[in-house]
């Protein structure tokens, strides 16, 4: 295996690349007068103060976000929720059409359409049946073109953690970037893989604010990785990627309503055993996996039946049925007691007729 190095591992061109600058990159101190970035100087048409340009590298919010994370500032990128991220990634690492990403699915769609719409190739290497990773065959169809492997943990729709020893392995044994995408570690009960950022420089911890912070709507996605691989992310991100209203209200969220998210997520794991237990009872249900996420994806006879007597019902799930290794399965995601009550409830209906 060769070492890592990021120079040899980046496209040639991204290397070489001269980022725009922006006026706000120019000058970001606060001035008397501000000529620099055709503003409109008499402010916004409602009166709202939106009319100059957001900070381009959301400084003030990073340092929240630091201080949450424990994570250095100038180790984290944010992005129009961590799907920015994703593609930023494949635009970062993979010349399109000669590049190849790993994948390993049962997993998360994006990170496949985002190959795609990139023009890489995307070698699947599927989870074993407990939804594992096959770590010697995804190191077996490694080549000179791999670039990236992809790792979803807890998994989408599975719901597990992926083992760490697994994970630890390809990350020693690969010389690419290895992206273990954390979307749902708030619910898990192993720490985040962003205390391993030191020890290996190869490794990419995406995470969101969409899932246990609530915070779906405001679309802002965290990236964590080494100093050098995000320098790289901010030279190829768009100039002002994520809005002065974000960066304003995500901070003051952040500093002032921190503490909810973990009610949020206490509250959401007793109703997930709640839903897990009830479901347990329902003859038809075959099999509930195990979840260390805010969903679980349950084994169900006749589960693309049941999915559309859901929806005529007015309740949706996401029936993940005709997705390998997902046969008959329906993905749930925990609701409040309420809801899911009334999912219980139609669900008995459709096995009782
Ligand atoms: C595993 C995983 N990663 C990323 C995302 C996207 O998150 P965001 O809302 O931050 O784009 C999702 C969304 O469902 C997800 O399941």
């Amino acid at each position: 295996m060769k070492p890592f190095s990021l120079e040899n591992l980046l496209r040639e061109n991204i290397k070489n690349i001269r980022p725009y600058s922006t006026a706000r990159d120019e000058y970001s101190g606060v001035a008397l007068v501000n000529l620099d970035a055709n503003e409109n100087p008499f402010g916004s048409i409602n009166g709202s103060a939106n009319h100059r340009y957001p900070d381009p590298y959301q400084s003030p919010l990073k340092q929240v976000i630091a201080k949450i994370k424990d994570v250095p500032a100038n180790q984290i990128f944010l992005g129009n929720g961590s799907d920015e991220g994703i593609d930023l990634i494949f635009k970062a690492f993979c010349n399109p059409g000669v590049d190849e990403a790993i994948i390993c699915p049962p997993t998360y769609g994006m990170y496949s359409v985002s190959a795609d719409i990139n023009d890489v190739r995307c070698v699947s290497i599927s989870l074993t049946a407990d939804f594992q990773l096959q770590t010697e065959k995804i190191l077996h169809a490694v080549n000179e073109r791999t670039k990236l492997i992809w790792i979803c943990s807890p998994n989408n729709p599975s719901g597990n953690l992926i083992k760490r020893t697994d994970i630890e392995h390809i990350l020693q044994n690969f010389s690419g970037m290895v992206i273990v995408d954390e979307a749902y570690i708030d619910f898990a009960d192993e720490p985040s893989w962003t205390r391993s950022l030191a020890q290996f420089p190869n490794l990419i911890v995406l995470q969101t604010f969409s899932k246990a912070w609530g915070l779906a709507n405001i679309r802002l996605g965290m990236m964590f990785a080494s100093r050098e691989v995000i320098a790289v992310i901010n030279k190829i991100k768009l100039p002002y990627n994520i809005n002065g209203v974000v960066q304003t209200l995500a901070q003051e969220i952040l500093e002032q309503h921190a503490a909810t998210k973990d009610i949020f997520v206490r509250d959401i794991l007793s109703e997930r055993t709640w839903l897990v237990e009830q479901l347990s009872q329902v003859k038809t249900v075959q099999k509930i996996y195990p979840s260390d996420a805010n969903f679980v994806l349950v084994k169900i006879s006749d589960a693309h039946a049941l999915y559309l007597y859901l929806v005529a019902n007015g309740i949706i799930v996401r029936d993940r049925s005709k997705i390998e290794l997902c046969e008959n399965c329906l993905r749930i995601t925990v609701g409040t007691h309420q809801e899911n009550e009334l999912l219980i409830e139609k669900i008995l209906k459709f096995a009782q007729a």
